[in-house]
């Protein structure tokens, strides 16, 4: 059956305490299936947040009236059951329209990131288990170390790409917000500092990338439309774009829409961006979370860019 895009509301509410860097929220992973009655409680109760941003609101209304198309129950059940979150990229009837508005990419911290990355953090941002789940995905997808001529983007980069250790290639570009941070990461042979939410216009030549990643971050794009348009115009044809996620994040800094919603909407919304800029093959979910409940869960939503584009 085909999958629609239709949210919700208890769906969207349990990603909403999961605040990062979760020092003293480590347990972010547990704020899934089993505390969503607390949370909708807690959610009764204060301001609503939603109010004050319109939170995914327009989404919310636009989609709200198509749930029962999903043959009367919600494909998004829960992140946690087994394979929610890779069946929420199966056979979906996209709108013809991209389905969010505005405000759904609005952040609670609208100050420019410029200031929010401008002191380095030398830091993790999930924990072992997920980044060791990741360097083994990259290991099965990336081309092997040192292959003449590939050139890798990782996009939101930081100090540290998680790709498999002693991981070389000729070419791999490190874009992010502070320069310290990209510096001192070891894979990158050279770094880009760009703010894309002010400027999504990738620095880079027509059809010049095998590999674009992007690692819990994807959440922090306000025009990922542009940018994702410029992923497809960099990457070579048949070229691999892989975003990862898990369920954390700089709450303040993720827009709305993210914040609002749970993981399997997430695939959905980074599903809709491939959708929608196009360029792309129909884009897929994988979840490699390596101990689901126990640590964080990671996932993947990646395509390729269509040979022929
Ligand atoms: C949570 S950190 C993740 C860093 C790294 N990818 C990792 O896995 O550790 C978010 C990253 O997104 C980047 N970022 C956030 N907003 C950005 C923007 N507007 N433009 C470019 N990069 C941005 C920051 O530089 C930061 O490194």
């Amino acid at each position: 059956m085909a999958n629609l895009l239709g949210l919700k509301l208890h769906q969207r509410l349990p990603i909403l305490a999961g605040a990062y860097p979760c020092s003293s929220w480590v347990t972010c992973t547990s704020c899934s299936v089993p505390k969503i009655s607390k949370i909708v409680k807690k959610w009764n109760t204060r301001t609503p947040r939603r109010l004050i941003l319109g939170l995914g609101a327009s989404f919310w209304a636009q989609f709200m009236s198509m749930n029962d198309r999903v043959g009367g129950k919600s494909f998004v059940a829960s992140a946690r059951q087994t394979g929610a979150v890779e069946q929420t990229l199966k056979n979906v009837e996209w709108p013809e329209q991209f389905p969010f508005k505005d405000e759904d990419f609005q952040r609670f911290d609208e100050t420019p990131d410029s200031l929010f990355y401008e002191a380095p953090r030398f830091v993790t941002h999930i924990d072992n288990a997920a980044i060791a789940a990741l360097t083994k995905y990259y290991s099965q997808v990336l081309p092997p170390s040192n292959t003449p001529g590939v050139s890798i983007l990782d996009m939101c980069s930081s100090w540290v790409s998680h790709y498999p250790a002693g991981y070389k290639q000729d070419r791999i570009v490190g874009l992010g917000m502070n320069e310290e941070e990209l510096k001192g990461n070891p894979v990158l042979t050279e770094y880009v500092v760009q703010d894309l939410n002010l400027n999504p216009k990738l620095p880079f030549e027509d059809n010049s990338f095998d590999i674009i990643t992007n690692v819990v971050s994807v959440d922090y794009l306000t025009k990922p439309l542009d940018v994702f348009k410029e992923m497809s115009r960099i990457l070579k044809p048949g070229g691999l774009a892989i975003m990862s996620f898990s369920n954390r994040c700089f709450w303040t800094k993720a827009i709305s829409i993210w914040t609002s919603t749970g993981d399997a909407d997430h695939a959905l919304i980074v599903g809709s961006y491939f959708h929608y800029a196009g360029g792309f093959e129909p884009p897929q979910a994988v979840d490699i979370s390596p101990n689901p409940g126990r640590s964080d869960p990671m996932y993947i939503v990646y395509s390729r860019k269509l040979s022929t584009a």
